[in-house]
């Protein structure tokens, strides 16, 4: 050891020496105590991030998709190619624009409840595909706060020099609605030369990472959700007129049980949520405006964790099919000013319960 360090700085000697002690007192003191240390030494219960993933995982039946899953990709000829542990799977070998058999469109939905979100690529599909696509899923929910596409059921999400990318925060879709969109189907029309990213985030992993004691907290809150970003500086005649015909102000719960899957998930939208509204409806009782707050800004943090994501680059053509009651998404606002468009269709969902 001598010989090695004897050209080193006085910093690099020491780190080295004391990296070599250090090891050896762990190395005996394991060895004395005859054991490894417990996974609940290694994963506390005020930090779970990775326990929030291998619960998950576990529950998957640690694999990426079921089995039964894997056996009708291959009878229908299609193969997967996952992008993360427990979210996130690119679906190859079909054309969204054929006229799909229901046992298909049956595959694509289960594919979706396993990985959260599911892809496919150069799919090209006009707006009137793609709605026609949609409604294979049920009804869609047209977007009243943006610019429709000439079928009233496409959102345009267009953005380029002189209008950067907006969508560049932790969430998921409409969670003002009374009963929100189950989920989302995008599509990239123009892709700028690099970025424009979108990340999805895993709700049911994010929820089991939760600190013990922060789980416990939100498991039966519930928070107060509007659409008052989309409508400030509008003429009061205006937003009076959309709060006569959409509710404005809707209680949903922190903790969602998904209802095709029986999972729960953490369900919070940072920008819909009114941040001191957290409430327990059984009880009437509300936290303090303060404490409230405090609550939602630890939960905000939770899908914005790597480890809960994955993320997927566009290429022109390129589908995503999200499920907003089971991930958070972030579309990356890297790319101005550069042009990047996408048109979505979503999909109407049921009331969110505990
Ligand atoms: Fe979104």
């Amino acid at each position: 050891m001598t010989d090695v360090v004897a050209d080193l700085s006085d910093y690099n000697k020491a780190a080295i020496e004391l990296a070599a002690g250090l090891t050896t007192l762990r190395t005996t003191r394991r060895a004395s105590q005859n054991e490894d240390p417990s996974l609940d030494d290694l994963l506390p219960a005020n930090h779970r991030v990775a326990a929030g993933v291998r619960d998950e995982w576990q529950r998957m039946g640690e694999r990426h998709v079921s089995e039964a899953l894997e056996a009708r990709a291959e009878a229908h000829g299609l193969s997967f190619e996952h992008l993360a542990q427990t979210i996130g799977t690119v679906i190859h070998g079909v054309r969204l624009a054929d006229d799909l058999s229901d046992a298909l469109i049956a595959f694509i939905r289960d594919a979706l409840l396993e990985r959260k979100v599911i892809f496919f690529r150069d799919q090209h599909l006009t707006e009137d595909q793609q709605v026609t696509f949609g409604r294979r899923f049920g009804q869609l929910d047209a977007f009243p706060f943006g610019r429709p596409g000439a079928n009233p059921f496409i959102l345009e999400i267009n953005h380029g020099p002189k209008s950067p990318g907006l969508e560049n925060g932790w969430h998921t879709d409409v969670t003002w609605m009374e009963q929100p969109s189950l989920g989302s189907i995008a599509q990239c029309v123009v892709v700028p030369p690099t970025g424009g990213d979108t990340l999805f985030a895993d709700s049911y992993a994010a929820l089991a990472g939760l600190p013990s004691a922060v789980r416990e907290q939100i498991d039966q809150l519930h928070g107060v959700n509007d659409y008052r970003v989309f409508v400030h500086g509008e003429p009061d005649e205006i937003v009076e007129q959309f709060k006569e015909r959409i509710p404005f102000g809707v209680s949903h719960p922190l903790v969602r049980t998904h209802p095709e899957t029986g999972i729960e998930a953490l369900y919070i939208h940072g920008s819909f949520l009114r941040h001191d509204s957290l409430h327990d409806p059984a009880t009437g009782e509300a936290l303090e405006p303060k404490a409230s707050r405090k609550l939602v800004a630890t939960l905000l943090q939770q899908h914005t964790r790597p480890e809960y994501h994955c993320r997927f680059r566009w290429t022109e053509g390129s589908m995503a099919f999200w499920d907003n009651r089971a991930a958070q998404h972030y579309a990356a606002s890297d790319y101005f000013p550069h042009r990047r468009v996408l048109r979505r269709v979503t999909v109407s969902g049921d009331r969110p319960t505990r």
